[in-house]
Parts: structure tokens; C-alpha cells; sequence
């Protein structure tokens, strides 16, 4: 996919970011892999940058990534997985300093890689970039700022692939819905979050497992999307298109088989 350069995860020793190190690396790819909290991920034949990297910092941003194109060559992926969860809240209960954090880390994190890798692209006049959004940013929901932060996300993938199609650099998101992480069984087990509940609204009545988002962003990627910038790509088992559904009675039971 990448014979001529590498492909930068970040957030990828856990979860969506670790099954798309895993897929890329097992595709032939050479995957560089960084997070906050660095860990190899399980199974996957990808290098790991020993030192925490966290996205919302931009001195270490800034200097890791010229760090690692000097010893493993030029970025010519990126995938922006690095990210956390929205924390529940009626409205009134929403402290500033969640708030912050949730920003700080998924939207400006996701901007500020993004556009250190995506300067170094531009000037060599080629690169894909995936930022991993999400259906909360298509929607509404008890998380405020975690969906103001993925609109954000949608919106600057938008902007930054008007902005460098002319060079041949493509820039596109992923929109997964609820997906079967570590992040979210915590969410699951801890009572925040209703597995069924979660599965319903989806058209196919389920959630959606990491190596699936996984296989979308490898095709973002990949030579075989080399007329797609700009889109936002849901991965959701059909949750947007089935969560309206309530309102009219529900979705359709299927047949006994
Ligand atoms: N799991 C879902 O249901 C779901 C749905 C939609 C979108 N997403 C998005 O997918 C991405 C990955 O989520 P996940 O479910 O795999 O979560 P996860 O917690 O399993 O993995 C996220 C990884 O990001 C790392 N990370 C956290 N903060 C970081 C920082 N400041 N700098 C660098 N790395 C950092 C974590 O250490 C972890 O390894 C996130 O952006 C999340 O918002 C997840």
C-alpha cells in the first residue's frame, strides 16, 4: 500500500487505531504506531515510538513527528484514531474543565496532527489522511462537547481536503458508530451505556467491531479511493439511518427463521 513511505497511527495501541495497525501492517504496509500511553497492539506487526505522544501537546507533536520521519522516512498515511470519550451529562452538569479536555484532545489534537503531517505531505505532493470522527458529530447527544468537538473534526476534514487537493493530498473521515472497543465495554460495564440499547436504533441491530471501521480507513487509504477527498464515511451497521425509526413505531422485527 505504502512501499514508498510510512503510514503514522495515532491512539494506535488500543481499540479503532490498534485494528487499523494491525489490518495496515498485515496488508503490507509499514505502520508507525504512537499514544499517550504506548503500548504494542496486540498482534500487530507495527513499530511502536516508545515515548508518550500525546496529540493535544503541540511541542511534542511538532518534534516527534520530524523524529520519526527521520528514522523510519516519510509519513505518506495518517490516521488520527487518538481520542476520548464524552463524558454523559444533562446540560446544567457539564464542567468547563471536561469540556476543555474533550476539545483539547479530539478536535484541536486531531487538527494539530493533521496538519504537522499534512505539511510535510503537501510539499512531497502526496498523502491520505483519516480522521476518525464519529456519528455523535452527525447527531445529537448528552456528550456536548465530545459532539461539538467530531462536528469539528468532520468540518476541518472538509476544509483541509479543499485546501490540499490541488497538491494531491486527500483527506477524508470515518464515522464509526458505536463500536465494540475496550473504551466502550468500560462504558458498557460501568452501567453508563445499554448494550441493547446501543444495538437497536441500527438497521442491522448491532454494534460495529473495530477491524470493521478498520477496513474502511484502509480503503480511504489505499490507491483504490484515488478520486475520494472530503467525504465523511459512516461505519455504523446502519445506526443513522435507522435511529429515526422510533418515531414511526420502530424498526421492523425480522422474520422468524
Ligand atoms: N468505540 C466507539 O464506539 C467509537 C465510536 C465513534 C468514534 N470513536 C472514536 O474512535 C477513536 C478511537 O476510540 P476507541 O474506541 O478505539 O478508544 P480507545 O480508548 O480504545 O483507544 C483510544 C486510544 O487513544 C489514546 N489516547 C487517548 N488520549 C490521547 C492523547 N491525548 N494523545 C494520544 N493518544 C491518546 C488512548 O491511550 C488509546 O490507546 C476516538 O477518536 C473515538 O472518539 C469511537
Amino acid at each position: 500500500m505504502s512501499a514508498d513511505g510510512i503510514i503514522l497511527v495515532t491512539g494506535g495501541s488500543r481499540g479503532i487505531g490498534a485494528a487499523t495497525a494491525s489490518l495496515l501492517a498485515e496488508q503490507g504496509s509499514r505502520v508507525v504506531v504512537t499514544d499517550i500511553a504506548p503500548e504494542q497492539p496486540q498482534g500487530a506487526d507495527a513499530i511502536l515510538w516508545p515515548t508518550p505522544f500525546d496529540v493535544a501537546s503541540e511541542p511534542v507533536v511538532v518534534s516527534v513527528i520530524a523524529e520519526i520521519e527521520a528514522r523510519h522516512g516519510p509519513i505518506t498515511g495518517l490516521v488520527n484514531a487518538a481520542g476520548i470519550f464524552g463524558k454523559m451529562h444533562p446540560v446544567e452538569n457539564v464542567r468547563m474543565e471536561n469540556w476543555d479536555r474533550e476539545i483539547n484532545i479530539d478536535l484541536r489534537g486531531t487538527f494539530l496532527v493533521a496538519r504537522s503531517v499534512g505539511e510535510r505531505m503537501t510539499k512531497r505532493r502526496h498523502g491520505a489522511i483519516v480522521n476518525v470522527a464519529s456519528i455523535a458529530g452527525m447527531t445529537s447527544g448528552p456528550i456536548h462537547a465530545y459532539t461539538a468537538a467530531k462536528a469539528g473534526v468532520i468540518q476541518i476534514t472538509q476544509t483541509l481536503a479543499a485546501e490540499w487537493g490541488r497538491v494531491g493530498v486527500r483527506v477524508n473521515a470515518v464515522s464509526p458508530g458505536f463500536t465494540r472497543t475496550v473504551a466502550l465495554e468500560a462504558g458498557i460495564a460501568s452501567g453508563a451505556l445499554n448494550a441493547d440499547r446501543l444495538a437497536r436504533n441500527a438497521a442491522m441491530n448491532r454494534l460495529v467491531e473495530p477491524i470493521e471501521v478498520a477496513q474502511a480507513i484502509a480503503w480511504l487509504l489505499s490507491p483504490l479511493a484515488s478520486g475520494v477527498t472530503g467525504i465523511n464515511l459512516p461505519v455504523d451497521a446502519g445506526f443513522i439511518a435507522g435511529s429515526t425509526w422510533d418515531a414511526y413505531g420502530g424498526l421492523p422485527e425480522p422474520p422468524a427463521a
